[in-house]
């Protein structure tokens, strides 16, 4: 399976976002992480409906929208999303997941459900014919900068093999949180095949969006 980055735009220097951008293209990002959340699910605010707008006109970059906010099945339509996108939302945010999920279906994006530390996966086991991939939150949503919480790393090991055992090989597993070049690689072979790259890697202080791209990459050989 080939690994795949979705840098996280809020880590991206919003002053600089057009550079970013031609960055990202240059270093084929397969993805654009886009972090969406209401301040209820996660005490947070970050992008929105309009950013999510702008960036399209950017880029043809796929946008991996990630939406942190409770009751996502009322808010789903306000997002323009489509064929090549990925859309998450979170187990722990509706009583009403399989509709969740079946909007994004019918919008032709690929629907992932996203799970916080310390949820159990088989939250998701009455959706797998629908989803295409989990996303395994390494930190507690809504802010970046945060540490691994190492007992994800078991998570994805025993998601990877939950899934295999129920014949969803195809269904993939997205990291987000403490992405570092150090964590990546132990991530991968946990059975991670997404990576949500932030401040810990591709927007680190002291190293190009290039270069942290390049490194990140080299990391997930
Ligand atoms: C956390 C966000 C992230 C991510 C940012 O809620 O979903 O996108 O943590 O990257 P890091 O963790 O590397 O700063
Ligand atoms: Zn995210």
């Amino acid at each position: 399976m080939k690994m795949r980055i979705s840098p996280s735009m809020m880590c991206a220097d919003i002053g600089k976002i057009r550079e970013v951008i031609k960055a990202l293209e240059n270093e084929d990002a397969e993805y654009l992480h886009i972090d969406i959340m209401d301040g209820l699910f996660v005490p947070n605010f970050t992008l929105g409906t309009d950013y999510c707008r702008q960036i399209r006109k950017m880029t043809d970059i796929p946008l991996d929208i990630h939406l942190m906010v409770e009751k996502p099945e009322d808010k789903l339509h306000w997002f323009e999303f489509g064929r090549g996108d990925i859309v998450s939302v979170h187990a722990e945010s509706t009583a009403h997941l399989h509709k969740a999920v079946s909007y994004i279906k019918e919008q032709g994006a690929d629907a992932f459900v996203a799970l916080n530390p310390a949820t159990r996966f088989g939250a998701v086991e009455y959706v797998l014919d629908e989803i295409e991939g989990v996303t395994v939150m390494a930190v507690n949503p809504g802010f970046a900068g945060q540490k691994m919480i190492p007992s994800t790393l078991t998570k994805i090991r025993k998601l990877r093999a939950y899934l295999d055992e129920k014949g969803f090989e195809n269904i993939e597993i997205e990291v987000d949180g403490n992405v570092s070049f150090e964590n990546a690689a132990k991530m991968k072979k946990a059975g991670a095949s997404i990576f949500v790259a932030g401040s810990s890697s591709v927007f680190g202080n002291d190293i190009s969006v290039e270069d942290g791209m390049k490194k990140l990459r080299a990391a997930l050989e």
